[in-house]
């Protein structure tokens, strides 16, 4: 292939990925946004495989069949519930990339001038910090996610201040990096901190903020490969970077205008929160219900809400809750669902899932859109749910999760809550709903609940 037939190839390229940005933004469109970014990477690919500059292409074809082995096992074995820790993975492994390239290009450096060369070092030496901290802090997200560390954020004594002072030294070790024309102890040293700093970063954010976190790193992930585009002279690369990294710092930003969180202070690790960390103590008596006992409610009520939560998903109990929803309806009961943006482990969890279960569209309702009506329901049924309808955010200012909206469902007039046990959501939260006077709890696996309340109605 020729030089321009590869550069047409890429501008062919980033098209498709700015088409495929724009199809994935509506639920309609969403498919063709994932055909438009799969063809754009196919010709990205096969453009780059055989451009005259690319050599040792056995080896690379060799790689991609044993990496798309991996990632095709993968992606087929992947629960819904656990694509958060894959993303986080992958996440990872582009700042990686970003970090090996970095050092490739810092030892192999093609012949320059004086200018050029200054240039060359200063985006190393920021390729491979960005890369460090994607890396170590995606590793963290992922385990935080996987249940492997505690999703409680850690507070480290003058916590700021160590950040402050990782990026002050790692200012100075680029401008002495710079200065020398390059040392090898710089960018050794750099590195070490790069990669505390993104452990620190987010093992400091606690786990009503990951949804952020994940977006936020998707978005560094992005600037990661921007930097190793600039690093190997590659413009898809950059474009393909700048386009990930800025639509991840949008998604960040939207996600924390939901959750009421300030987008710098999730940035810089947490900055400016106050956590009581004994939050999971009961606080009171709880009352327990049978599904006999929820189904009769039920029957005598006039409107229903269901709240569904990360609980619904793990259960798969979308395709009962649809069938008590059919139940319901056809007896003149209205019923609606309300959904909270970061309910489940993904944006647009929820939804997903009771699409598949054939649940209606037009009675499933955004938090803004129900919060309001939840004062005239007779009976909310709290799925699975726990952070989301979490009465703290608003009564407790040193709650982990003050401030962020929930649905109100405990201005309904019955609340049954249906969970396996007392043990708090994803933020290691107590909740007060469940010790309220209009509240009961009804024990067990949340697809066997719904499953028994359909045989009782
Ligand atoms: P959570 O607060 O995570 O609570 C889920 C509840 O479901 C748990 O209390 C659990 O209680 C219950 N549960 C688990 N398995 C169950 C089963 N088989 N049957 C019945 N109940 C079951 O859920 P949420 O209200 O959806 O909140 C989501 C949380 O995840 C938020 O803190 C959010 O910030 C975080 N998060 C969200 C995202 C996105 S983008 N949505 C990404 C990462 C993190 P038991 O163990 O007692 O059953």
């Amino acid at each position: 292939m020729s030089v321009g037939l590869v550069q047409a190839a890429y501008v062919v390229a980033a098209l498709f990925f700015i088409l495929s940005l724009a199809g994935l933004s509506k639920q309609e469109s969403a498919r063709a946004g994932n055909y438009y970014g799969i063809t754009g990477m196919a010709v990205a690919l096969i453009a780059t495989i055989f451009s005259p500059s690319t050599s040792a292409v056995t080896w690379i074809i060799l790689a991609m069949i044993i990496g798309a082995c991996i990632g095709i096992y993968y992606a087929k074995k992947v629960e819904m519930t656990e694509m958060p820790e894959l993303v986080a993975m992958l996440h990872s492994f582009v700042g990686a990339a970003a970090v090996l390239v970095g050092y490739n290009s810092y030892l192999h450096a093609p012949v320059m001038t004086p200018v050029e060369h200054t240039i060359h070092l200063v985006e190393i030496f920021l390729g491979i910090f960005i890369g460090a901290v994607t890396l170590t802090g995606s590793v963290v997200a992922f385990a935080k996610l996987r249940g492997l560390v505690p999703s409680k954020p850690m507070n480290i004594p003058h916590k700021h201040k160590w950040n402050l002072a990782a990026v002050v030294v790692s200012v100075l070790l680029l401008i002495r990096f710079v200065d020398v024309g390059g040392s090898v102890s710089a960018l050794l040293v750099m590195t070490i901190i790069a990669l505390v700093f993104g452990y620190h970063l987010v093992a400091s954010i606690g786990g009503a903020d990951m949804p952020v976190v994940v977006s936020m790193l998707n978005s560094y992930s992005g600037w990661a490969a921007a930097a190793a585009g600039f690093m190997l002279a590659n413009d898809l690369l950059i474009v393909t970077g700048a386009l990930v990294g800025s639509s991840g710092a949008i998604l960040s930003y939207i996600m924390c205008k939901a959750m009421n969180r300030s987008f710098v202070s999730v940035i810089a690790g947490g900055f400016g929160q106050e956590v009581s960390l004994d939050s999971d103590e009961e606080v009171g008596e709880y009352r327990e219900t049978n599904a006999e006992d929820v189904a009769d409610m039920l029957k005598t009520s006039k409107s229903v809400v269901i709240t569904p939560g990360y609980g619904m998903a793990v259960a798969q109990a979308q395709y009962p809750v649809h069938e008590i929803t059919e139940k319901l309806r056809n007896q003149g009961i209205d019923v609606r669902f309300g959904i909270h943006p970061v309910a489940g482990r993904l944006p647009g969890h929820m939804n997903v899932l009771l699409a598949e279960a054939k649940v209606p569209y037009d009675v499933v309702l955004e938090m803004d859109e129900i919060n309001d009506d939840f004062t005239e329901t007779d009976t909310v049924l709290v799925i699975g749910a726990n952070d989301t309808v979490n009465p703290a955010a608003q009564e407790d200012p040193t709650s982990p999760i003050a401030g962020m909206p929930v649905l109100e469902v405990w201005n309904a007039h019955n609340v049954i809550v249906f969970k396996r046990s007392m043990n708090t959501g994803y933020a290691g939260v107590q909740n007060p709903l469940f010790f309220k006077d209009n509240t009961h709890m009804l024990f067990g696996d949340a697809k066997d609940s719904v499953d028994a309340i359909a045989k009782a109605l």
